[in-house]
């Protein structure tokens, strides 16, 4: 999972991250201190937080969604961009992870806006679906274990109402996805998801070659 865009050279990327890059100074805290944690290539890139703020604004999100939580770069980029009544429901696994973002939504002044929900992420949106939460979110995030994309893809898709947006992440997989001598699991299942994609008509879709590439789908107006 690289930290840059896929395809541009170091020099064009930091020309493209000095040209166009807003962060706030508590996401650049977050993403040095994560800098250092064994699994920092988890996190998601500075222009992709950036992108899903402008994103929530543009559909004007106020209830959503993520899957896949680790220190809180995503929610915590996704929480600044909402209204102050915007709301993230939050799922991990890690009470270690979610530690340090926890941490970092307080210092933001947003933790009111999130809950955190530590218990796999399927079990929590079947949780979502069986109390009656089908078509209310307006926005989901999905960047949890590979494996499961397809699993939590169908639920969220219950779960956004028509014209809601899910955005997954890793699509491009560091571009193990175009290697056919690449067959483990997680490949695969990322192969398999946009493949479906590709021809799933409840929504519209773009593949962005944003960081590790971004799936947008749009769910159409066909009651599901
Ligand atoms: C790629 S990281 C998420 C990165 C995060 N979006 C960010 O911006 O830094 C994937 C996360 O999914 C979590 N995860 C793995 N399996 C899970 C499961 N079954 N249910 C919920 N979360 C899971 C991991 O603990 C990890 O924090």
């Amino acid at each position: 999972m690289p930290k840059k865009t896929l395809g541009l050279e170091k020099e064009l990327y930091d020309y493209f991250l000095s040209a166009s890059l807003r962060e706030p100074e508590i996401l650049f805290k977050l993403r040095q201190e994560t800098a250092s944690h064994p699994r920092a290539m988890m996190q998601i890139a500075p222009e992709q937080g950036q992108f899903m703020a402008l994103l929530v604004q543009l559909i004007g999100a106020k209830k959503t969604l993520e899957v896949g939580v680790f220190t809180g770069y995503s929610s915590l980029s996704v929480a600044l961009a909402l209204p102050a009544d915007g709301t993230i429901l939050a799922c991990d696994i890690s009470e270690e992870y979610t530690a340090i973002a926890r941490r970092y939504w307080q210092q933001a002044g947003v933790a009111d806006k999130i809950e955190l929900r530590l218990a796999p992420a399927v079990e929590t949106l079947d949780g979502l679906l069986a109390a009656n939460a089908a078509k209310t979110f307006d926005f989901a995030f999905i960047d949890g274990d590979k494996e499961n994309y397809d699993a939590y893809y169908e639920r969220c898709l219950q779960l956004v109402r028509p014209g809601g947006l899910i955005a997954i992440d890793n699509v491009l997989w560091s571009g193990r996805v175009a290697d056919p001598l690449v067959q483990d699991e997680s490949t695969q299942a990322i192969r398999a998801f946009n493949e479906k994609l590709h021809h799933d008509e409840r929504v519209t879709v773009s593949l962005v070659p944003i960081a590790d590439g971004l799936t947008l789908a749009l769910k159409r107006n066909i009651g599901v």
